[in-house]
């Protein structure tokens, strides 16, 4: 299968974010990547639900939205009505993952799982069946621009693993560190969706560099 790219728009301009969505509607993106930070689960706030709702009213791709706060299970519908296509939920703030995903799937929309880079993959056993798309975080959560972790090509193969041995179709996305020279990679491994933030963002060609994140040239 083709990879996507979804770009963070946590790493956008936030005093030009209608330009920079429509950059992405015109670009070779596939998502748009919405990382919602409460400051407790994640050392870092970032924006909620007024904000993605606006982004979807102009966005014409899934949003694709990652929650780093505590109780997600309180705002599955919340979120669904902002416009939140894909909903996913870290392991470590869920105690009820189970319960959570099936009310994400039951909500209308596709159901992550997103492991932080301490969880082992294994942990993900017994709930693969019920999630759509597992996020492998190949940085610590809050904050983009930092350096990628290298043990998430191994973590990222593992799951490939365990998807085709549970004959499972979930996608892996990875988020966090990504760019032109570690993407090609982590596709190799067995990565389907890759998030951007800074390389997307910062690059003197924002629009170019997703096509070389999609090309992989
Ligand atoms: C980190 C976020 C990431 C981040 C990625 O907590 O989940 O989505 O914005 O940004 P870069 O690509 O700059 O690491
Ligand atoms: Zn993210």
């Amino acid at each position: 299968m083709e990879h996507l790219i979804a770009p963070s728009m946590l790493s956008a301009d936030f005093l030009r974010l209608g330009e920079d969505i429509e950059m992405i509607n015109n670009s070779d993106a596939d998502w748009f990547h919405l990382d919602v930070m409460d400051g407790v689960f994640v050392p870092n706030i970032s924006f909620g639900l007024p904000v993605i709702k606006a982004i979807s009213s102009l966005a014409v791709k899934p949003l694709d939205v990652h929650l780093m706060i505590v109780e997600p299970e309180k705002y599955i519908t919340a979120f669904r009505d902002a416009g939140a296509d894909i909903l996913s939920i870290h392991y470590e703030a869920s105690v009820h993952l189970h319960r959570s995903l099936q009310a994400i799937r039951q909500a209308g929309m596709k159901a992550g799982v997103v492991l932080n880079p301490h969880s082992p993959v294994a942990l993900l056993s017994d709930i693969l069946e019920f999630a759509d798309l597992v996020l492998i975080m190949s940085v610590n959560p809050g904050f983009g621009g930092q350096e990628f972790i290298a043990n998430t090509f191994r973590k990222v193969k593992e799951l490939k693993q365990m998807i085709y041995e549970q004959g499972l179709n979930v996608q892996i996305e990875v988020d966090g560190g990504i760019n032109r020279y570690n993407a090609a990679d982590l596709v190799e491994a067995g990565a389907d969706v890759l998030v951007a933030g800074n390389a997307v963002f910062k690059a003197h060609d924002p629009m170019e560099e997703i096509r070389v994140l999609k090309s992989l040239l």
